[in-house]
């Protein structure tokens, strides 16, 4: 395992929480905490506060993702946005396939892969979602499920496209719960996927994907989390709206 040919990526995740003013603070506020990260610090924002993000991070080491994105070009898909808004704006990194879009939003493995591929086509880094339900866990179904989410998620993605790609393990069970895998599950969840990865793209390649950890990272939890040789930074929901315990987190990521 050789953790030091990946960068650890620590991406904040907002979901639908704050205005575009609010975007401005939050990001005026975070900025000089984590400004000497050693580490990718992200903030996925909702649509609408995209360009209030990009204007307040401008100059700043923080990049701005999206929540979601379409597998369309254009046309008559009301309500979406497309891979080319997304980069004009100042997009770099786009969310695909949390949870929350599978069990609301009727997000399928298959609907995951071509936005996946629409986005790393488009030049975007995806940031893909995979994670097992209690029940599959209880179940004994975590490796099956989170491999075969995996592969389904990277379904035509080039070999030359996987520098792009960052895998967030997120049991579902840990998703805004407070209740957090232990760092050894974390570790043997992210293992998986990589298994997974070096399955469809061989064991060296598969050495250089960021495979994140999310569910309930914090500011407390966050240092043993990434210390595990699989865990390359995190995945941040509601810690990534507090910009003190973002930067705490953006700092054990940076060790
Ligand atoms: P949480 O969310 O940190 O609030 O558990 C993580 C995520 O949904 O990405």
């Amino acid at each position: 395992m050789k953790k030091e040919l990946r960068k650890a990526v620590i991406a904040g995740n907002w979901k639908m929480n704050n205005t575009p003013s609010q975007t401005t603070d939050l990001i005026n506020e975070m900025k000089p905490l984590v400004a000497d990260a050693d580490c990718e610090v992200v903030l996925c924002v909702p649509y609408i506060d995209i360009p209030a993000a990009v204007e307040a991070a401008k100059g700043s080491n923080i990049k701005i993702g999206a929540e979601n994105v379409h597998f369309k070009a254009s046309g008559a898909y009301t309500g979406e946005v497309s891979t080319d808004m997304l980069k004009e704006a100042g997009v770099e990194y786009v969310v695909i396939g949390h949870s929350e879009r599978r069990t609301y939003f009727g997000e399928t493995d298959q609907t995951v892969n071509l936005r996946s591929l629409a986005a790393l086509n488009a030049g975007l880094k995806a940031i893909i979602c995979v994670g097992e339900t209690l029940e599959q866990r209880e179940l004994g179904y975590t490796e099956t499920l989170l491999k075969f989410q995996t592969k389904m998620a990277l379904t035509n993605v080039k070999p030359e496209q996987l520098k792009n790609v960052i895998i967030a393990y997120e049991p579902v069970w840990a998703i805004g719960t407070g209740v957090t895998a232990t760092a050894d599950q974390a570790d043997e969840g992210n293992g998986f996927v990589r298994e997974a990865i070096a399955e469809a793209y061989g064991a060296e390649l598969a050495e250089t994907v960021t495979v994140q950890y999310g569910g309930s990272m914090n500011a407390k939890n966050a240092d043993e989390l990434v210390a595990k040789v699989n865990v390359d930074g995190g995945l941040i929901g509601g810690a990534s709206l507090k910009a003190q315990d973002f930067s705490v987190i953006v700092k054990a990521a940076s060790k």
